[in-house]
């Protein structure tokens, strides 16, 4: 864990080499139009309400949240939520994705009864028998039954058009003293020593800020939320920042082990985000751009990158 004020030290090489290789619920059944997926340009899109989110649910796009979920569990050190939870009846997960996190959370609480949601049905079947799974757009109207004691969510940029009428309608579902907790990340990747300025990451980073704007769904939610929070009426609020390196060059053991895990991640994703809202949202040709073909050439691995 490293405060984002922080500097990280940068490992020259002249240390040990790390050990470490890089390389039923409140809905009922799934209706089969939920699978009728979406292909286009070699990836696979989700089909409830088609076209509401930028990526893909094939299987690469299905490893790159899962080595993401390690990730955030080397990020956080095995913890699955900072809030301080106790015994919660009642949890929903937003945006479930491979439902990772939905399954850890409902295996060390088996008196909660948990709940992930998402576009895409691509969760497994066998689960903790106190999971669940729906298929729901979190930007529609809630329709949960009862309260919820605790609503997580994490790597929602990009999915939600209006931020403040999500909040509400979560402080609306929370029973009183609840807690909402939001994981998200930049997407502009940074240095402590400017480094970063005028790589083909940061023209990345810039460029998906812009699509997303345009999308409607912002990527900025990670500098918004506190606020936004606090303006749906949450209180005692609390924001921690942290740095997340891409690559082994840090010279702390626990964050070069963390940098090669989130360079997979990255290396993993890069694709995905150009493919649908750089194509489709600002016109980027896949054929005739030079950076888009950059952007291709550093996320397939060819090329020395994000060391
Ligand atoms: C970046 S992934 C994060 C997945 C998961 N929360 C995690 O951290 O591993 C974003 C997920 O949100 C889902 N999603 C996007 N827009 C959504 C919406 N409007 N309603 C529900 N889920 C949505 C996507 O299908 C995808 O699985």
């Amino acid at each position: 864990m490293t405060p984002e004020a922080e500097t990280i030290a940068i490992d020259l090489g002249d240390d040990r080499a790390s050990t470490c290789t890089a390389t039923d619920s409140e809905l009922t059944s799934l209706r089969s139009s939920v699978l009728d997926y979406v292909y286009e340009n070699g990836r696979r899109y989700h089909a409830y309400h088609a076209g509401a989110y930028w990526g893909s649910n094939d299987e690469k796009a299905i490893d790159a949240m899962e080595i993401c979920h390690f990730s955030y569990g080397l990020l956080f050190h095995g913890e699955l939520h900072l809030a301080p939870l106790q015994n919660p009846k009642r949890v929903l997960d937003v945006g479930t994705g491979t439902g990772a996190w939905a399954i850890e959370f409902a295996d060390m609480h088996p008196t909660a009864t948990v709940i992930g949601t998402d576009l895409s049905p691509i969760q497994p079947r066998m689960v903790p028998p106190n999971l669940s799974f729906e298929v729901d757009d979190c930007c529609d109207e809630w329709m949960y039954r009862a309260p919820f004691d605790y609503i997580h969510v994490r790597g929602l940029y990009g999915c939600v058009a209006d931020w403040d009428g999500f909040y509400q309608q979560a402080l609306k579902h929370l029973v009183p003293g609840g807690y909402i907790e939001q994981v998200e990340m930049g997407v502009v990747p940074t240095s402590d020593d400017g480094s970063h300025i005028g790589t083909v990451y940061e023209k990345w980073g810039r460029a998906s800020l812009e699509s997303g704007d345009r999308f409607g769904k912002t990527f900025r939610i990670v500098d918004e939320s506190k606020q936004r929070i606090i303006n749906a009426g949450f209180v005692d609020v609390v924001e921690r920042r942290y740095k997340l390196p891409i690559g082994p060059w840090p010279k702390n053991k626990h964050l070069k082990t963390l940098g090669k895990y989130f360079r997979l991640v990255i290396e993993e994703s890069m694709e995905m985000w150009v493919m649908y809202l750089w194509t489709k949202v600002l016109g980027v040709s896949a054929v005739t751009s030079p950076f888009y073909q950059q952007i291709l050439i550093y996320s397939s691995g060819r090329e020395s990158k994000l060391k």
